[in-house]
């Protein structure tokens, strides 16, 4: 069986629901090989074996958010909150681009006071001067207003990444207190498509009662939305949070199956959604060493190393065992470059790397 749909998919033949959950389901060794390889097989033919560095500026983890899985919710008292100046930002920005990195996502905690939106208006103005408008910028900092949207799209980032997390309601709110409203989080993804984003979504993998047709789900959600980029991970328990309490740290199988479970839905969302970008989290890691890499493998386009500063990544945990807290920028982007031509792949130094899906439905 396993065959005979991969051999489909190699023929270019859409995959129905039911044959997208057999693959979800697969756990025989050799018949997992057999998928990652074929998701291997269309990344090279619609994007190419090339890995595309995008440098992530965690910029703050002040968050207005609780969700009930994530280590920087407002209600976890163990954080210590920051906001990096505007010099930093923009420092680290440059910081990207003079290293060849074709361009940076800014992340932080979700705020959406005035004083906030502008300061990242400002810093988006300063990256696109400093970097004569040749440094990509991708935005992930949550919910915003179409306004705001429309703003941060003026002043010069061109991409947006906003997770949905889970596209099963019932789920979502067990995830999230009653006022994190999943129709409301929807609705953003709409307001970025219609300001002009090339806009990226994703889910948690792995949750709590989450069942593989909610995966099958997640991924025909993300088709049907004509979504450009991917950003999806395995959830990991973070100690400090309502989720991570309830269950005990990850033992050595979990991990795996948690692993596995990753990089089956990077392979799968490949082989459906074909030329969107997909980025291989840093999650993964988390989970495994060479994590990053076997995304890439499975079918991932894109890395994001850390070019935060290091006196912040600490403050900066969504999740228990997050990788690179002691490193700095230059020996992620050192580590990371080893690893990923370890692997026979190149890396798309100094260009945006956008997404040939957004690029196909904008032409
Ligand atoms: N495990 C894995 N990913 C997490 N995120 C938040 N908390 C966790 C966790 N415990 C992810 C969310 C969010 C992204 C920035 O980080 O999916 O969208
Ligand atoms: Fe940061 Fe390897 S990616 S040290």
């Amino acid at each position: 069986m396993t065959d005979h749909i991969l051999k489909k998919v190699d023929r270019d033949e859409a995959l129905t629901p039911d044959k997208i959950r057999y693959l979800l389901e697969l756990s025989d060794e050799k018949e997992l090989q057999a998928l990652y390889d074929c998701a291997y097989r269309v990344k090279a033919k619609y994007v190419g074996k090339v890995a595309y560095f995008r440098g992530i500026i965690e910029c703050s983890n002040i968050c207005i958010k609780d969700c009930y899985y994530c280590g920087i919710r407002k209600s976890n008292r163990n954080v210590k909150r920051f906001q990096m100046d505007e010099e930093e930002m923009v420092r680290e920005a440059i910081w990207a681009f003079e290293n060849e990195y074709g361009s940076v996502v800014i992340q932080s905690g979700e705020r959406q006071d005035a004083a906030y939106i502008e300061l990242i208006e400002r810093v988006l103005r300063q990256i696109k001067a400093a970097t004569d408008g040749k440094l990509g910028v991708t935005l992930s900092l949550g919910e915003q207003t179409e306004e705001t949207y429309r703003r941060g799209r003026e002043a010069g980032a061109h991409r947006y990444l906003l997770r949905i997390e889970t596209t099963n309601p019932e789920l979502y709110k067990k995830l999230h207190p009653a006022d994190h409203d999943f129709e409301a989080r929807k609705n953003c993804l709409a307001l970025l498509k219609k300001t002009g984003y090339q806009v990226g979504t994703g889910v948690l993998m792995g949750l709590p009662g989450q069942t593989t047709d909610d995966l099958v789900n997640d991924i025909l959600f993300m088709k049907d939305l004509d979504i450009d980029m991917v950003g999806m991970g395995p959830y990991i328990p973070h100690r400090d949070t309502p989720m991570g309490q309830a269950i005990p740290p990850y033992t050595d199988e979990q991990k795996q199956a948690a692993l596995t479970l990753g990089l089956k839905m990077i392979a799968v969302t490949r082989i459906v959604l074909k030329d969107v970008n997909i980025a291989a989290a840093t999650a993964l890691q988390a989970l495994e060493h060479s994590g990053r890499e076997m995304g890439l493998k499975c079918g991932a386009n894109v890395i994001m190393p850390n070019v935060t500063e290091t006196e912040f990544r600490p403050n900066y945990v969504l999740y228990d065992n997050k990788p690179c807290l002691d490193e700095n920028s230059s020996m992620c982007r050192g580590c990371l470059t080893r690893r990923i031509q370890s692997i026979g792949e190149t890396i798309g130094f100094n260009q945006w790397g956008d997404s040939k899906h957004y690029e196909k439905r904008t032409t």
